[in-house]
């Protein structure tokens, strides 16, 4: 689930979390699943996962990681990033473009202890995507943290990401195929609506 706070009253906004109720409806899930794919100048390569969404607060998409991952070296070498959403359930998909920027230590230290103990046990013993000998030291690791960490307290290497969209594209699947294609683009700070030919 996405937790809307005081969400930004824009079209693009509101016609992303009318698209969200429906696909909720229909018992979407993975709903706050989003693809996010950034571009690493060190390597020249593109790359994307998944990560939760977990609020849009007026215009912020709010999402968290490890500050010391591979994402996080390609958001300093590129603040720019394309997100993906596709929910299968109205045959929608959503195509953004925005900059990126972490959340504030303090955003990161409240959520962190409001989380529960087995998640941040996991985010305190991950050195996330740097490579281990085998699996079951990613649980030993684990269980040292759960045991020996203090698991309210957020490590400086975790955190927030939060991202303000700049080009949003809402594609409509449509039986007939004349699929819907309506893109929103900031210029000057206004959104100026356009249509794509599918
Ligand atoms: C559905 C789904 C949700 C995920 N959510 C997160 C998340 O919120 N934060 C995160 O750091 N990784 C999340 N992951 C794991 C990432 O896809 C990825 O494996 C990890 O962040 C390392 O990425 P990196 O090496 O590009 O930094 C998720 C994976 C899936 C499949």
């Amino acid at each position: 689930m996405i937790q809307f706070n005081n969400l930004n009253q824009e079209i693009p906004y509101l016609l992303f979390k009318s698209k969200y109720d429906e696909a909720l409806n229909l018992g979407q899930k993975g709903i706050e699943a989003i693809s996010v794919s950034t571009y690493e100048s060190k390597t020249n390569e593109v790359d994307s996962r998944y990560v939760n969404l977990k609020f849009i607060t007026n215009d912020e998409f709010i999402f968290f990681s490890n500050y010391d991952s591979p994402k996080a070296s390609s958001f300093i070498s590129h603040d720019q990033i394309a997100v993906l959403v596709y929910w299968p359930s109205i045959n929608v998909q959503i195509r953004i473009k925005a900059k990126i920027k972490k959340t504030i230590k303090e955003y990161n230290k409240n959520y962190f202890f409001h989380r529960s103990e087995e998640k941040n046990a996991l985010a305190i013993s991950s050195n996330q995507s740097k490579q281990i000998d085998t699996y079951s030291q990613v649980k030993e690791n684990y269980d040292k943290s759960f045991k020996n960490n203090d698991l309210k307290k957020c490590p400086e290497y975790w955190g927030g990401y939060s991202f303000v969209p700049y080009y949003f594209e809402f594609w409509e699947g449509h039986e007939s195929r004349i699929n819907k294609r309506e893109a929103f683009n900031m210029t000057d700070g206004v959104w100026r609506r356009l249509f794509l030919q599918p």
